[in-house]
């Protein structure tokens, strides 16, 4: 699999996006490729992530405290060659706003058949959860980079 740049979505771009643009960032620093994330909707922008996201990175040595959430719009698509969505719902938002099959042949659960379900009425153990899920999905897409 080609590197290229990758754009993590997911509701409101303050729980579980944010942890994956922190984590893919780590991951991948030897690359010099741009990461980051959006939310489909719009309640949060310009909001800094869910204290329990940032609290939970931080644990695992990650600092996500100056993300500022943002929306999808369709310009990502340009952008971006990986855009990979946390749920189905998100997947149907995202791909209700594409107009070709090269946009949405970018468009991708992170998890392979599998979502990674919103934390946000969980608690922190909810968070941790999700992180670790996420970290093991973009170790294993580094690793096809790698190969
Ligand atoms: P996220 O979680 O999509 O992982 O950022 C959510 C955060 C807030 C809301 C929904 C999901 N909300 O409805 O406000």
């Amino acid at each position: 699999m080609e590197k290229g740049n990758v754009l993590m979505v997911c509701l409101g771009n303050i729980c579980r996006s944010p942890l994956a643009q922190g984590i893919f960032e780590q991951l991948s620093k030897e690359f010099s490729i741009t990461v980051d994330s959006a939310g489909t909707a719009r309640y949060h922008i310009g909001s800094t992530p869910d204290p329990r996201s940032i609290k939970t990175a931080l644990n695992h040595g990650i600092d996500i405290s100056k993300q500022k959430a943002r929306q999808f719009t369709r310009l990502d698509f340009d952008s971006f060659d990986y855009i990979f969505v946390m749920d189905l719902q998100n997947l149907k938002n995202v791909l209700e706003l594409s107009q070709t099959e090269k946009e949405r042949s970018k468009v991708k659960l992170l998890l392979t058949n599998e979502e990674v379900e919103d934390p946000y009425y969980f608690g922190n153990q909810g968070f941790e959860i999700v992180f670790n899920k996420i970290e093991k999905a973009c170790k294993e897409i580094i690793g096809l980079w790698k190969q």
